[in-house]
């Protein structure tokens, strides 16, 4: 079909271009909101028109020259051509239309954003890796773009710099391994003073790879781990212990161990924004019984319990209880205890059943946190709840239960810039009971 000419109106959750033309709607990439595009419209995917853009006829003024080489193919970043100030209020303003729209309910006051550095800021990733004859043997990096290839990456300006250093390194690495077709990604963590990477691998790995990854190691000062099978399978390469990895809370002197496959808030930086701003929020005192849901390894029970409140913690995943139970203990946090529970399933009654809590934290997955907001709210009723969110769209969805079916009100809500450079949108909501 020929090019097409037309305005772009506005950009997906994505960050992709809204595009009208011909009685069509088309999805462009690469593109921004009022910019005069012409286009090749494509092929109809998962029932919607994509389109690639030829030419930017008018550019936007919020329009900059993207930093990276690997940007419109890599998929780690989808807004780099989008000014910085310009960035955050598109994820504020989808949080407010999640909010408004799905969620019909009014927002007190919005928050002004919390934001940290745009660039090295990422110290977790999962980087995948193939094989690719054609493309001149091993490729690490992310996925590309709405594919499911790799984009090799040399360098990348979101990772943290002592990350990113590795890479041409790792490609020689991974390429000098047998069998490395069999390796399909490599986690990498970096804690406040090491840098650790876990190999994932689908065969045995011969004594002469080990040796090859100890040397790769100790030239890179690094820790090196494999893994065959589950978590329970990530083993150091050795020979000595790895020292643990860790970051800090330093407004409130405390550092948490993780393990390299835990989860943890990928910026540093912006998680202690995030930590105490909801700290800000809840003003605990002594007499205070907080209840944290969705609580990891303790990244805001244990700061929240240096006030003296009693802090309980429940999470799902056993890994992170055990961790958050040795983090309160090494921090000596005596009024800091943990809990598992799968918070998405069966029966939450046991939460109610155990006391009545005057302030609440949750932090849930995507997926939102909707039978805690219709089980546990109605029973606990706290003053006041703090909701972090890492999807606008469930939160908007549990904040209509919250005001809607419950006795609460959305006082505050802003966004947090927790991955700059990407479309992805973190946020906290403030509710008070009524
Ligand atoms: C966004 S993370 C937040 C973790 C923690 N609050 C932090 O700041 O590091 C969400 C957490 O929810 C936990 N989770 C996911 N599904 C769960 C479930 N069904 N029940 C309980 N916890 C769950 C994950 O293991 C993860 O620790």
């Amino acid at each position: 079909m020929d090019e097409l000419r037309a305005r772009v109106e506005d950009l997906t959750h994505d960050g992709i271009g809204v595009v009208k033309a011909n009685d069509r709607v088309y999805f462009v990439d690469g593109v921004l909101p009022d910019e005069l595009i012409s286009f090749k419209p494509g092929k109809k995917r998962k029932g919607k028109f994509e389109g690639k853009s030829t030419k930017i006829l008018e550019a936007s003024s919020q329009r900059v020259e993207a930093e990276c080489e690997y940007f419109g193919i890599c998929g780690g970043c989808a807004l780099q051509h989008l000014d910085s100030s310009s960035q955050i209020d598109y994820k504020e303003k989808i949080l407010i239309d999640n909010l408004t729209r799905i969620g019909k309910v009014s927002v007190g006051e919005v928050l002004s954003p919390l934001r940290g550095d745009m660039w090295n800021y990422r110290r977790k990733a999962r980087l995948g890796i193939k094989n690719v004859f054609k493309k001149g043997g091993i490729l690490v990096g992310f996925r590309e773009r709405q594919s499911s290839f790799i984009t090799s990456l040399q360098r990348c300006k979101t990772l943290d710099i002592r990350i990113s250093d590795l890479l041409p390194g790792l490609h020689q690495l991974i390429t000098g391994l047998s069998n490395n077709s069999r390796i399909p990604q490599i986690e990498v963590a970096a804690g406040d003073h090491r840098v650790a990477l876990v190999l994932r691998h689908l065969e045995s790995i011969s004594q002469a790879d080990i040796e090859r990854l100890r040397e790769y190691a100790a030239i890179n000062d690094v820790d090196f781990f494999t893994q065959s099978k589950g978590p329970d399978s990530v083993m150091p390469v050795g020979p000595a212990m790895p020292i643990p990895l860790r970051y800090s809370h330093e407004q409130f002197d405390i550092e948490l161990e993780f393990s390299p496959l835990d989860f943890i808030q990928v910026n540093a930086r912006v998680n202690q924004l995030m930590v105490k701003q909801a700290y800000d929020f809840l003003e605990p005192v002594a007499s205070d019984r907080i209840l944290d849901l969705f609580c990891g390894l303790g990244n805001f029970t244990l700061p929240l319990a240096t006030s003296g409140a009693e802090v309980i913690g429940v999470e799902g995943d056993n890994y992170l209880v055990s961790k958050g139970r040795y983090n309160a203990e090494i921090n000596q946090i005596e009024r800091a205890s943990f809990e598992k529970l799968d918070l998405h399933a069966g029966d939450l009654s046991v939460i109610a059943d155990s006391g009545k809590f005057n302030k609440m934290v949750i932090d849930p997955p995507r997926s939102g946190a909707f039978q805690v907001i219709q089980d546990v709210i109605p029973k606990i009723q706290p003053e006041r709840l703090v909701y972090v969110s890492c999807n606008p769209a469930t939160l908007a969805r549990d904040a209509d239960v919250m005001v809607n079916h419950n006795d609460y009100s959305l006082t505050y809500a802003g966004a947090i810039d927790m991955f700059p450079q990407t479309a992805h949108v973190e946020s906290m909501a403030v509710f008070d009971r009524s």
